[in-house]
């Protein structure tokens, strides 16, 4: 089997895509239109040009102003829908999906109409493409605590179909300390944790979302290498990474792929795993993105195996379907 075609046959669980961030640009135009919302492009060519993004900051502003078009149950049923499609193409068996509910409530877009889409589409996923999925909602940390508070607030009645809670958007300036009450709240109310840290902000804030916020992984943390205390706990507590390689092309965290670190941090014995963030955006999914290391940084199938192998482990599913997948990776002949 070539390495391409040991990297479709592997099953595989995504542990961070934002599902805002797999609005496709087709999409995007035909919700817009149905919607009757003006989008600043005349064409998907034109959207597509747009995505050049030289940090953080520069891919956000056009995130966000995607995600203006969706507005109906319906639009979020068809952005997830579109997303498992994908899932179904690369082996993709298990995903836990971040949403940014404040991206939509700040509209005035109600939450029960995000989550019942949202819900709805993993629901058929499973029934029609055998595919588990996960939610987990994200605070905006450009937001404030109270507005942090009253989304969480907002959430409770929809605790059952929740699985966690995290942090994402423009991360330097906005410290995991900010959110340290929220989020011991969230703990309280039995969410599990995540939270985005080390990507374009610094390994000590990967530290206070381990020691503050307590988080069950971090989402990229890949700028914990410059710290070596840090790399020795990571590696201790077998905290996984949740590692996005065309995401850190794209927003130039790496600006070669050849000198990204993921190989070395799977040598050093950090738990990473591959994911595709906002895949649209970024120039593919999850297959895209395990192509792309493995002939940037020559991996071996073993690697490609344990890459797959630490995804379901690190993933919030029952230790029976952990062992599951993992045993029929093992079995998986080269
Ligand atoms: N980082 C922070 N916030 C985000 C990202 C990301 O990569 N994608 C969507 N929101
Ligand atoms: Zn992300």
């Amino acid at each position: 089997m070539s390495q391409l075609d040991f990297i479709r046959a592997l099953p595989k669980a995504e542990l961070h895509v934002h599902i805002e961030g797999t609005f496709e640009p087709e999409l995007m135009f035909a919700i817009a239109q149905r919607n009757q919302i003006e989008i600043p492009y005349k064409s998907v060519e034109e959207v597509k040009q747009a995505y050049n993004f030289h940090n953080l900051q520069s891919f956000l502003d056009i995130y966000y102003a995607g995600a203006n078009v969706l507005i109906h149950e319906q639009d979020f049923y068809d952005l997830a829908w579109a997303y498992f499609e994908k899932c179904a193409q690369d082996k993709v068996v298990h995903t836990e999906m971040f949403f940014d509910p404040q991206t939509h409530t700040d509209r005035g877009i109600e939450f029960a109409t995000v989550i019942n889409g949202l819900q709805r589409a993993c629901d058929v996923a499973k029934v029609k493409l055998g595919i588990t999925s996960h939610l987990i909602m994200c605070f905006l940390r450009h937001l404030s605590e109270e507005a942090a508070f009253k989304t969480l607030e907002q959430a409770l009645p929809y605790k059952e179909q929740i699985i966690g809670v995290g942090l994402d958007s423009s991360e330097l300036g906005y410290p995991p300390s900010k959110f340290e009450r929220v989020f011991a709240q969230a703990r309280e109310e039995g969410f599990l944790i995540v939270a985005h840290a080390g990507e374009e902000g610094p390994a000590e804030y990967v530290w206070e979302a381990l020691d503050l916020l307590k988080v069950n992984r971090i989402d990229h943390g890949v700028r914990s290498e410059e710290d070596p205390k840090l790399m020795a706990r990571l590696v201790a507590e077998k905290m996984p990474l949740t590692v996005c390689p065309l995401s850190n092309l794209k927003l130039c965290v790496v600006d070669d792929m050849a000198k990204h670190n993921i190989r070395r941090l799977l040598q050093q014995g950090v738990h990473v795993t591959v994911n595709s963030d906002d895949p649209s955006y970024f120039g593919g999914y999850m297959n895209d993105n395990f192509i792309a290391i493995t002939e940037a940084l020559d991996l071996t199938t073993d690697e490609l195996k344990q890459l797959a192998i630490n995804s379901f482990e690190a993933s919030f599913i029952s230790r029976e379907d952990k062992e599951k997948w993992i045993s029929k990776i093992q079995n998986l002949v080269v």
